[in-house]
């Protein structure tokens, strides 16, 4: 199996076939969307919002990325592993970003890093590319910015503000970067830039001509701490199942089992060992919770 790199990301680009990127943040997760065949996971800063209960990505701290960074790339073995650079990881100085964007590669086992902004962070995308790093920009509605740009709305709708997109995109690929994240940009907007570039753009409610799309993992999936129905979803998020209420279903049906005493059955139990095969018997079973499912 061969593993996904930032050139083969420039190969699909080149052959027009779409780029499949997710976000994951544990184990199991990352072990699931690398065995569906996605081409990149992301370890996104959404972290904050998605797992760790926060309102915005501005809380997440290296420590949580590097954590989550660990366990997501134990569990992957053919995607491309890109770790975002949180709140002011980066934007201090580009030694900063060094220093930092190293310790993902190093201690986390990421492949690559993704960082927010443009023009204004080209010496930081310069510095970690010219010491090994691959870099993915994010343009757009860019989340660690959130207070400065007035909250989560579509960026780019004016012509000028277009083409400054436009700008901070071609200034990315002249740095370095291997890709670039657009997010909540008018899809014609999204499709000049992709057009106009080498290196492959992905999408995030920018539209279909985008050259691949990320979604978050729990968007997807449907799984949120909050009653998804009721929570209000962005308009570029296609849910592909509801895990929450499958979740919820099942907890019910064991809470309901245990106190009905249904649950644990005769199967799940254990009798005591008939005389004979107790002497025989010479290693004690290992509680359950430590037996492999396999
Ligand atoms: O943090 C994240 O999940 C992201 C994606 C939305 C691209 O940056």
């Amino acid at each position: 199996m061969q593993r996904v790199s930032t050139t083969s990301l420039a190969k699909l680009k080149e052959r027009r076939e779409k780029i499949v990127m997710v976000t994951a943040y544990d184990y199991p997760s990352a072990c699931l969307v690398d065995e569906a065949g996605v081409d990149v996971v992301l370890v996104g800063d959404s972290l904050g919002m998605a797992v760790l209960g926060h309102s915005t990505t501005l809380p997440v701290t290296l420590d949580d990325m590097l954590h989550h960074t660990k366990a997501v790339a134990r569990g992957v073995h053919r995607a491309l592993v890109v770790t975002d650079m949180p709140f002011l990881s980066y934007q201090t100085c580009p030694e900063d970003a060094l220093r930092n964007a190293g310790r993902f590669l190093q201690e986390g086992g990421a492949s690559a890093v993704k960082l927010e902004g443009g023009v204004d962070y080209c010496p930081q995308v310069r510095a970690l590319v010219a010491a090994g790093i691959p870099v993915m920009g994010h343009l757009g509605l860019t989340p660690q910015s959130v207070h400065v740009l007035g909250g989560y709305k579509v960026q780019g709708k004016t012509e000028k503000a277009a083409r400054r997109l436009l700008d901070n995109a071609r200034a990315l690929e002249d740095a370095g970067a291997f890709g670039i994240v657009l997010e909540c940009i008018p899809e014609d907007v999204a499709a000049r830039i992709s057009a106009s570039l080498q290196i492959p753009t992905i999408g995030i409610g920018a539209g279909v001509h985008c050259d691949g799309q990320v979604l978050v993992f729990h968007d997807l999936l449907g799984y949120s701490g909050q009653d998804v129905q009721s929570r209000p979803r962005p308009r570029f998020v296609k849910q592909y199942a509801n895990l929450s209420e499958t979740i919820r279903g099942a907890v019910q049906q064991y809470a309901a089992e245990v106190r009905q005493q249904l649950y644990p059955g005769r199967e799940h139990s254990f009798s005591p060992e008939p005389l004979e095969a107790k002497t025989k018997s010479v290693v004690p079973a290992a509680p359950y919770s430590t037996l492999s499912r396999k």
